[in-house]
């Protein structure tokens, strides 16, 4: 169509028109773009298990997502040195000093109890410390296709433990803990992120509420079963 409009032109002055339409195309096909992107850091923020300058130098690994352009404004604070690393005799004692609000202790597992639970399911567990630079500000433990009833038919992966420390919380690591764990599990061709929390006052349904996750009207023992679309 545009071809016959061009030979169909007598002289440049009439192809303005035809300019300005094709600009205001490409405008509007930009800003759906930005505004898809916009929607989907709002619910996942940006993911690294390896920091920012080694991870744009490395290049971006198969099927880790992420985007390296500067946030929106509008988006939540994030600290850009977040990063996952395995836990190691080197910062053991670190993992271990993880420790929530005294308030929330019975809402998560220690991190100590979490690592002797990954130690006996070392094929399902995949526990992660968060650091902020050098400083351990969290913990979290993903499992890896699990029998979710035991009758062999529904396997499932998603977040098992999450504790983020006091000082750190509201500051955006939760949630760069779920965005970290829901990229792990799409690389590995998941399609489905489910967690668990108990239910009440001061608990963590309302964080994971935000991000995305719904319930799923199940509850597995005393505790509520959600579930986030990857
Ligand atoms: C729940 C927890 C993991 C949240 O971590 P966090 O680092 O404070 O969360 P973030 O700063 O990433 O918050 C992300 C969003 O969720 C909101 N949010 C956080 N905790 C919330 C809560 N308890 N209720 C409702 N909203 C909450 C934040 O306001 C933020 O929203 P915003 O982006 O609009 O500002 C942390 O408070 C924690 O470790 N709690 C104790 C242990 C626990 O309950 N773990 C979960 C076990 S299943």
């Amino acid at each position: 169509m545009p071809i016959a409009i061009v030979t169909a032109a007598t002289s440049r002055w009439d192809l303005i028109p035809l300019v300005c339409a094709l600009a205001l195309l490409a405008g509007v096909a930009m800003t759906a773009i930005g505004l898809a992107e916009r929607r989907r850091q709002q619910h996942f923020g940006h993911y690294s298990e390896a920091p920012r300058r080694k991870r744009v130098a490395a290049g971006r690994p198969a099927g880790v997502h992420w985007s390296d352009r500067p946030a929106f404004p509008q988006d939540p604070p994030m600290t850009p040195d977040l990063r996952l690393v395995p836990v190691t005799p080197a910062n053991l004692d670190a993992a271990i000093a993880v420790r929530v609000r005294p308030d929330q202790e019975h809402f998560v597992t220690s991190v100590v109890k979490s690592l002797a639970e990954a130690y006996v399911h070392p094929r399902t567990a995949w526990p992660r410390l968060i650091l902020d630079g050098s400083d351990a500000v969290g913990f979290l433990m993903a499992f890896l296709d699990i029998d979710w009833n035991g009758k062999g038919v529904d396997f499932r992966s998603g977040l098992w433990r999450l504790n983020v420390t006091p000082g750190a919380q509201g500051r955006g690591v939760g949630r760069f803990a779920v965005s970290s764990v829901a990229a792990e599990l799409r690389r590995r061709g998941a399609t489905r992120m489910y967690v668990t929390w108990h239910p009440g006052d001061g608990g963590p349904e309302g964080f994971y509420r935000k991000l995305g996750f719904e319930l799923t009207g199940e509850v597995s023992g005393d505790q509520t079963v959600g579930v986030l679309a990857l």
